[in-house]
């Protein structure tokens, strides 16, 4: 009876697994904060997506970490940047039969850890920043990302991005926006994954979200519709329901949310710890998410929610 009344149903389909893939690496390097979460080298991320693919996963996104890093982030955009060959290597293994999202940032790829290029004052230069974002969205299209998602929160990058790929003929690559993405400590854990540290003990609070404006929110996600964006994203999502709710309520593309590093590894901690059923909490978190609006939702659980249906332990 429960089953025939309940309202949301969390589905396979409906989730995305962030990955990682290192330069330069022979094994995969587990990430002390996100257990169960690695480091790919490129051999075993084509392993991982394709056991993803069995278990009926149809969406991944990837984040790279290069050898070196620099001041521009240049290894975002060279042709044969860590991500543009392993987005290589996932379209000749998967073809059509996974979607594969290009996370477009330079964070990752730049000595400072800011998400763009800094001027002589330390701020980050938002247009030249957003060329830099046109070059890498290009690197990735040729690359086969199906799907680019601009994460660095300049102003008009959608917009930009879009013209680059059409100008192209990337016409058919579409565009995930982080829309509302807020200056979170959740980040934490994700930066161990990179291995990014933010430069002078700095922050992303001159470009990310105020988590204490949800107005804005509103307004950055209908821009970025305007600009062309196919998705947007609510970023980090619990502590941003009513963020997700509203925008559901209101737009009419599909919405995006990420279950960040720092919401994932709360309940592994305490997990760990016994003071939670860590795989209740996670099917209830996931749950809330999509009952608040989000029908895509990014989430380092993506695995144990396909390996959990697949084994007949969870029944959502
Ligand atoms: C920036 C980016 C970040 C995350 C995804 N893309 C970190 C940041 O803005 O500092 C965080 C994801 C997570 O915490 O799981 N390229």
């Amino acid at each position: 009876m429960r089953d025939l009344v309940a309202a949301t149903h969390l589905r396979v389909d409906d989730l995305v697994a962030p990955l990682f893939v290192r330069e330069g690496i022979t094994e995969p390097v587990p990430i002390s904060s996100l257990p169960g979460v690695v480091q790919h080298t490129r051999a075993s991320l084509r392993t991982e997506v394709a056991a993803l693919a069995e278990l009926g996963v149809k969406s991944v996104i990837l984040f790279g970490i290069p050898a070196e890093k620099d001041a521009v982030g240049s290894g975002a955009y060279d042709p044969d940047g860590i991500v543009q060959l392993a987005l290589a290597d996932l379209r000749t293994d998967v073809g059509d039969d996974v979607v594969v999202i290009a996370d477009l940032c330079v964070d990752e790829y730049t000595d400072h850890g800011h998400c763009g290029i800094v001027d002589d004052s330390g701020g980050v230069d938002n247009d030249a920043t957003v060329d830099l974002y046109c070059r890498a969205a290009l690197a990735q299209a040729a690359a086969g990302a199906q799907v680019v998602a601009p994460s660095g929160m300049m102003d008009g990058q959608v917009a930009a991005i879009r013209s680059a790929l059409d100008q192209q003929g990337y016409d058919d690559v579409a565009i995930m926006a982080y829309a509302a993405k807020f200056a979170s400590a959740l980040y934490g854990p994700f930066r161990d994954a990179v291995d990014v540290e933010i430069a002078d003990g700095g922050d992303r609070r001159g470009y990310q979200q105020d988590h204490r404006n949800v107005r804005e929110a509103q307004l950055e996600i209908d821009l970025d519709i305007s600009e062309g964006a196919d998705i947007v994203m609510v970023k980090p999502a619990l502590a941003y329901l009513d963020v997700i709710a509203e925008a559901s309520a209101r737009i009419d593309v599909p919405l995006a949310a990420y279950h960040v590093s720092g919401e994932y590894a709360m309940i592994h901690a305490a997990a760990d710890r016994g003071w939670i059923d860590g795989d209740a909490v996670a099917l209830e978190h996931l749950t809330a998410i999509k009952r608040a609006g989000a029908g895509i939702i990014l989430t380092y659980f993506t695995r144990w929610f396909a390996e959990s249906i697949a084994s007949g332990r969870l029944s959502p």
